[in-house]
């Protein structure tokens, strides 16, 4: 399991992202102390910084930096009926076989000349279909018709949520909604770390346009989002884009084209950009018949909404196709963090990791480091500049009294702090206070005054 990355000069294996993450606390396996949950992770101290560093990065670039984008945050428990209009409940389903000598159980697509791919028999059972939605009981009274289900993806909501906002912002077709969020698939194997796992986290734009302009936005939304990843530091030479064949393409959509990173396990899926059509809109707003059954359970219900949008004239209404960028968070940070995962040697024969992080995304954005943890001038010094960083909202800051210099540089290395400052005895030198500051990909140090500290941090984090 392992694979040679164009610009990191050795070989990367997915154990050394997992021991790094678990090390400088990153993520965790979930439910560790009872013997783990499979398939389901605890992002850390360090890990939910870069996941939020991430998310604001595509929150920005969607919601802050456009003006045809809308937010959404939708529930994760998901209306029954919603699931099964949107073709969830029939066919979201994986191939799923038995083995008959190991009892192993596993995706029948997935597996290689037929064999186990625990025990190498080819002693396996037909498959049978399995759905990995996740159902649980809604309301204190447990019976056939009371269950929902956990949402498997995060547009449903803004599916059904389509005419609300489309209502209450007076959006005009082309326009889009976003939502980052949960989802939750009960995967038959899940593996590779948290590149196939049972909760993730999605972030997903429904751009609504109009029929027979599909084609040319889909074309559109492919390049921005794979243009998007590059601005987070993912290298061309890791990234491809691939159309899916008509018989790999989900129920809904009529073109697919998945942006592929080269992750330590091979190539693989990290956003899919779909044509979806008016599949989901045209089947919520056809459907709503079916309400009066689920009535019985669930009473109150709002009915017979069309998810329309009117054209230009307001002559006519239409059903607006949808163009479906969705991005796994977790496997973006999975990406990331292969990205930047590089070990040096070092002139001196040691050798160094160091987690070469866009400053917008590294969990810390600086460290600053007393040199003299005794000395009371320079601890205070260090904690002043601290909490003035820390006020420019960039994200965290920290102060690091722990080990001698040369172990904190290391340390702030590995977890892909960009700037490492110091205060030393000759900070109080001369006219002017000064510290050093130490760039972690190059290790260059250059000594600055503390009053140019604040700007001289905002321009390196800006710089692309
Ligand atoms: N709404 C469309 C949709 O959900 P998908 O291709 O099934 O399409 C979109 O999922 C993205 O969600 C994938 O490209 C992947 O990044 C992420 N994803 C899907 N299943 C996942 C899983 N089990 N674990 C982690 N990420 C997953």
């Amino acid at each position: 399991m392992s694979n040679t990355l164009a610009e990191n000069n050795h070989t990367l294996s997915m154990n050394d992202i997992v021991s790094l993450c678990k090390r400088r606390g990153f993520i965790f396996q979930s439910s560790d102390i009872y013997g783990g949950l499979q398939g389901v992770y605890d992002y850390g101290p360090l890990g939910i910084e870069l996941k939020n560093n991430l998310k604001n990065a595509w929150w920005r670039s969607m919601v802050y930096e456009r003006d045809d984008i809308e937010g959404l945050d939708s529930s994760i428990i998901a209306h029954r009926l919603t699931l099964k209009h949107s073709g969830h409940e029939d066919t979201f389903t994986d191939p799923m076989v038995d083995c008959k000598e190991c009892k192993a159980r596993m995706r029948e697509d997935l597996i290689k000349d037929g064999k186990c791919e625990n025990c190498g028999s080819s002693n396996l059972t037909d498959p049978r279909m399995f759905n990995l939605m996740f159902k649980a009981n809604f309301g204190p009274v447990e019976n056939d018709d009371s269950f929902i289900y956990l949402r498997p993806e995060t547009a449903q909501g803004i599916f059904t949520n389509f005419k609300n906002v489309l209502d209450s912002t007076s959006r005009k077709i082309p326009f889009g909604i976003a939502q980052i969020g949960k989802a939750f698939r009960n995967e038959i194997t899940p593996r590779n770390f948290i590149f196939r796992v049972r909760e993730f986290e999605q972030m997903e734009l429904e751009f609504f346009v109009e029929p027979g302009t599909d084609e040319e936005w889909h074309d559109k939304w492919v390049q921005e989002r794979y243009h998007w990843w590059i601005r987070q530091g993912l290298n061309k030479k890791n990234l491809k884009l691939e159309h899916q064949d008509k018989n790999e393409l989900a129920h809904y959509a009529k073109a697919t084209v998945d942006i592929l990173y080269e992750f330590p396990h091979g190539a693989e899926e990290l956003e899919g950009i779909a044509n979806r059509t008016d599949f989901d809109l045209g089947s919520h707003s056809k459907n709503q018949e079916d309400l009066n059954l689920w009535a019985k359970v669930q009473p109150n219900q709002d009915s017979n909404q069309k998810l329309v949008a009117q054209d230009n004239q307001k002559q006519n209404s239409y059903v607006p196709y949808v163009i479906e960028p969705s991005a796994g968070l977790d496997r973006g940070v999975l990406a990331i963090l292969a990205e930047g995962f590089t070990k040096e040697k070092l002139e001196n024969g040691t050798e160094r990791i160091v987690l070469k992080l866009k400053p917008h995304l590294a969990p810390i954005k600086a460290a600053v480091i007393p040199l003299a943890k005794n000395n009371e001038q320079i601890v205070q010094k260090a904690k002043e500049i601290t909490r003035t960083l820390a006020k420019l909202g960039l994200g965290r800051i920290r102060y690091e009294d722990v080990g001698n210099v040369g172990k904190a540089y290391r340390r702030n290395d590995e977890v892909g702090t960009p700037f490492c400052i110091t205060v030393d005895f000759d900070t109080f030198e001369g006219d002017t206070e000064t510290v050093t500051i130490r760039h972690r990909d190059t290790m260059i140090q250059e000594r600055i005054t503390v009053s140019e500290l604040p700007e001289t941090i905002v321009k390196y984090y800006n710089i692309d």
